[in-house]
């Protein structure tokens, strides 16, 4: 555990908890950050460990998480193992004095997330879900767009998460517990949801359910405080746009695909700029009437080209980038690094409460989906009776 004896400029070490998919793309990431280095990998087995740590160039690696936790060196570690496994690794952190970062879905359930958020504030140690999407440029521009008022009020979100993958009972993705659309990718739309909108008012819920019991389908429909509603969906079989849509009554914000990452964002405001309206209004209608006068007013075929482009940009929107290289990780790795030399003990743009109404949400969709699971038990097994 971090002293407040430690400068405020420290390096901070950090372990990896799993040699999956996911955490070959984080590391690669580390390089990225500064003032991060990861410092250690633990794998089931060693041999695995070596393998990642010579591929990564990370100096130590370890056989057991026990093994991992007992490096007094590592300050935090990223939890990349499969959801199912969430709750019990992060609790071991935990208790073993280190910060967290934990693999999204946080956990199976609300009663699981709240087991680890009560372990990290009773520890007083780090504790974050990685949910990289808000740390993402272009999801925090489009944020401090809403908040600023540029759409205006919001109205609707609309968004989805698909990609095929292949089915399977050793797919993490169909296996339970654990898989299904809804924890593997409907938990980054609702996230993102509720990030812009806060917690829902109204939950609905619908699935398809596979071979292996799991949601390989599910939709969800928010409704919020003011009356905004949000209309999701998440599929392991198909290929969406994974796009998600924000419609405010003065304009509207794309996060192209793949919204969780994306580097670009479509911003249209329908507002027209008060000064130019008779009345002093700003309004939708202001510019509707303003792309109306501009092609009533084209009366050449050569000004109508001439001014096509501008009314074209009008009507679709501008499109804002924000590349940045790596695979999109080195943000949220950067907040828990930052977080950690500030000693603090949650995000403000990832708290713990925010990830415990996630997963609420997310209890409440699965009862809906499953209704024989009831949605806050621990140790969830999610078989249909
Ligand atoms: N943020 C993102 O963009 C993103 C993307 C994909 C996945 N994820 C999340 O990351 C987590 C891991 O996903 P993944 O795709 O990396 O999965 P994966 O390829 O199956 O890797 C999971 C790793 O966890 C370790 N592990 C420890 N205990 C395990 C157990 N009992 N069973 C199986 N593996 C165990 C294994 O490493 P060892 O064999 O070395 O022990 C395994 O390689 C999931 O929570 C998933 O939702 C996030």
């Amino acid at each position: 555990m971090v002293t407040m004896t430690q400068p405020v400029n420290r390096v901070i070490r950090w372990g990896i908890w799993g040699t999956g998919g996911i955490a070959h793309l984080v590391a690669s990431d580390f390089r990225l950050v500064k003032g991060a280095v990861l410092q250690a990998v633990g794998s089931r087995s060693i041999g695995r460990a070596r393998q990642f740590a010579s591929q990564h160039g990370v100096q130590k690696s370890y056989e057991g998480l026990e093994a991992l936790l007992n490096d007094a060196e590592i300050e935090v570690v990223y939890v990349a193992t499969p959801n199912y496994r969430h709750l019990d690794d992060s609790l071991s952190c935990i208790q073993a004095g280190k910060a967290v970062l934990c693999e999204k879905a946080f956990a199976l359930n609300l009663n699981q997330a709240r087991q680890i958020v009560e372990a990290a504030r009773q520890r007083g140690g780090f504790c974050m879900e990685a949910m990289w999407t808000r740390f993402i440029p272009a999801v925090i521009e489009a944020k401090r767009l809403i908040d600023a008022g540029s759409i205006g009020s919001v109205r609707l979100i609309q968004g989805n998460f698909a990609y095929s993958v292949p089915a399977g009972p050793d797919s993490r993705f169909f296996a339970k517990p654990g898989g299904g659309a809804l924890l593997d990718r409907g938990v980054y739309l609702i996230s993102l949801a509720q990030h812009l909108l806060g917690v829902p008012q109204s939950i609905r819920g619908t699935s398809s359910t596979g071979e292996t019991g799991v949601d390989e389908q599910s939709a969800y429909q928010l409704g919020f405080a003011g009356g905004a509603l949000a209309d999701l969906s998440a599929s392991l079989r198909v290929r969406g746009t994974n796009e998600v849509v924000i419609l405010g009554e003065r304009g509207m914000l794309r996060l192209c695909e793949p919204f969780y990452c994306t580097h670009r964002l479509v911003y249209r405001s329908d507002a027209f700029p008060r000064a130019m309206t008779q009345d002093g209004s700003s309004s939708s209608q202001g510019m509707s009437r303003f792309i109306r006068a501009v092609k009533e007013a084209s009366a050449t075929k050569y000004t109508r080209r001439r001014l096509s482009p501008l009314v074209d940009a009008l009507r679709r929107g501008k499109v804002l980038g924000f590349p940045f290289p790596g695979n999109g990780y080195q943000f949220e790795l950067r907040e828990v690094s930052h977080c950690l030399r500030e000693h603090r003990t949650e995000s403000t743009i990832m708290p713990l409460d925010d990830s415990i109404e996630v997963m609420r949400t997310m209890d409440a969709i699965r009862d809906q989906m499953l209704p024989v699971i009831p949605p806050d038990t621990s140790n969830v097994t999610l078989t249909r009776s």
